[in-house]
C-alpha cells in the first residue's frame, strides 16, 4: 500500500489510462497531454494524483478518468485559483512551458486535493462543441429544400429542431450563427459567433435560402445551464487550454446563447423524443439531430429511440415531414478501419436517405460529398 488510500496496482491501471489519454490529445494540446503523462507518473509513485483520483481508481475507461482530472486542474486555473499554474494556461493569458509544467502544478494540486477529488467524481466529460453549428446548418438547409420538393412545393419548410444529447445546447441556434465563406457570410452575419466553416464543395441547396427555424427544443442526460456561471466553467474547462481558436468559439456561443436562451430538458433521449413527436405541427419539418452523442447511449436507449423514431417516421405526411440528421464518428472500412465523421441526413415520408459528407469531429473543416446512405 502506499500512503494514499488504494493500492499501487490500482493506481498503476489508473496510471496506463492517464497515458492513453495522453496519447489523443498530446498532438493537438501539448499541454494537456503533457500534465496526464506527469499526473500518470506521480499516479505510479502514489504522489497527490493518488489522492485526488482516490474512489475513482475503478471507473470504466469510457469515463476517461485522466480528462476529468484535467478538466477540474483547469477548472481551478480558470476560477483564479491556480496562481503559480496559471502561466502555462493560454486561456488566462499565459503561455505553456513544458519542463517546468509539473512543478509548478504541484503547490495547487497539494492545496485543492479534496475539491479536485470532488470535482473528478462529480463531473462528466463534457463538451459541446458550437462548431458543429456549421454541417447542421447546411444540413438543415438540404433537409428543408428536398422535403419541400418532394412534397411539390416551391418554398423550403420551416424546421422544428429536436436536439438528442445537447449538453448546453450552444447548436440550438444555427439560424443565428454566421457562416463565413469565400465569397459571403451565411446565416446572421451581425451574429456574435461567426464560423470559418472551412468547406470544400458546398450543400446540395440553394444557399440564397435563409432557414426559418419556428421552434427548438434539446434534451441531455446531465444538461449544462450555460446561463450560470458554474455551467459555463463547466463547459469551459473541457477545452484543452492551449487550443484557444476552440476556446474563442466557445466564448462567443455563450454570449450569443445568453441573448437567446433555449432550456435543454433533463432526460434520456426516447421517451423524451417520443412525447416531443406526438405534437405534430403541420407545414413544419421535424428534424431530430444528434452530433457525439451515440457512442455514449446504452444500447437499450439506442433501441427504444430507434422505435420511437420509426414510429414517427411511419406516420410522417408531405405536410408533416420528419428527418434524421446526424453527425457521428462512423467506422470506414479499409486496412486501416478508421473512424471518420459523418453527416447523415434521412426524409420521410420522401425516402431519401443520404450521406452527405464528412469533416473534423468539431465540424470544421467538412466536405460536402452527397452519397446514398445505404
Ligand atoms: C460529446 S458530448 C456532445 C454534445 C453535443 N451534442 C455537441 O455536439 O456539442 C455528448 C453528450 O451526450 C450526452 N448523453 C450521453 N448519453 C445520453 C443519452 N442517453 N441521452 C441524452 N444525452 C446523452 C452527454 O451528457 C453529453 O452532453
Amino acid at each position: 500500500m502506499t500512503r494514499d488510500s488504494a493500492p499501487i496496482s490500482v493506481n498503476a491501471v489508473l496510471a496506463e489510462l492517464f497515458t492513453a489519454a495522453a496519447d489523443t490529445c498530446r498532438d493537438r494540446s501539448p499541454l494537456t497531454g503533457r500534465l496526464l503523462d506527469d499526473a500518470a507518473d506521480d499516479l505510479r509513485r502514489g504522489g497527490v494524483t493518488a489522492r485526488i483520483m482516490a474512489g475513482s481508481e475503478r471507473d470504466r475507461e469510457g469515463t476517461v478518468p485522466g480528462l476529468r482530472f484535467a478538466g477540474a486542474v483547469h477548472r481551478l486555473v480558470l476560477e483564479g485559483r491556480a496562481q503559480g499554474l496559471a502561466k502555462h494556461y493560454p486561456t488566462v493569458g499565459g503561455s505553456p512551458h513544458l519542463p517546468t509544467l509539473w512543478q509548478d502544478a504541484l503547490p495547487a494540486l497539494e492545496e485543492h486535493a479534496d475539491l479536485l477529488r470532488q470535482r473528478v467524481q462529480a463531473t462528466v466529460v463534457q463538451t459541446n462543441e458550437p462548431g458543429r453549428s456549421a454541417p447542421l446548418y447546411g444540413g438543415l438547409l438540404v433537409a428543408a429544400q428536398e422535403a419541400a420538393k418532394a412534397a411539390g412545393r416551391s418554398v423550403p419548410f420551416c424546421v422544428r429542431l429536436l436536439e438528442i444529447g445537447a449538453s448546453g445546447g450552444l447548436n440550438l441556434r444555427p439560424h443565428h450563427v454566421g457562416y463565413r465563406l469565400e465569397d459571403r457570410v451565411l446565416g446572421d452575419e451581425d451574429s456574435l459567433l461567426v464560423l470559418d466553416p472551412e468547406w470544400t464543395g458546398r450543400p446540395p441547396a440553394d444557399l440564397g435560402h435563409r432557414l426559418r427555424v419556428v421552434g427548438r427544443a434539446g434534451c441531455d442526460l446531465n444538461p449544462v445551464d450555460v446561463s450560470t456561471e458554474d455551467g459555463r466553467l463547466h463547459l469551459s474547462s473541457f477545452v484543452w487550454a492551449d487550443q484557444l481558436e476552440r476556446w474563442r468559439r466557445l466564448r462567443d456561443a455563450l454570449d450569443l446563447a445568453a441573448t437567446d436562451p433555449v432550456r435543454v430538458d433533463r432526460s434520456a433521449g426516447p421517451e423524451w423524443l417520443a412525447q416531443r413527436l406526438a405534437r405534430v405541427e403541420r407545414d413544419v419539418l421535424t428534424v431530430v439531430w444528434h452530433s457525439v452523442v451515440w457512442q455514449y447511449v446504452s444500447p437499450a436507449d439506442r433501441a427504444m429511440g430507434r422505435a420511437v423514431l420509426a414510429d414517427a417516421a411511419a406516420k410522417a405526411t408531405p405536410t408533416t415531414p420528419l428527418a434524421l440528421l446526424v453527425f457521428e464518428p462512423r467506422r470506414v472500412d479499409g486496412p486501416d478501419a478508421e473512424y471518420r465523421f459523418e453527416l447523415l441526413l434521412k426524409l420521410w415520408p420522401a425516402g431519401i436517405s443520404l450521406n452527405l459528407g464528412h469533416g473534423e469531429g468539431h465540424g470544421t473543416p467538412f466536405t460536402w460529398d452527397v452519397t446514398r446512405w445505404e
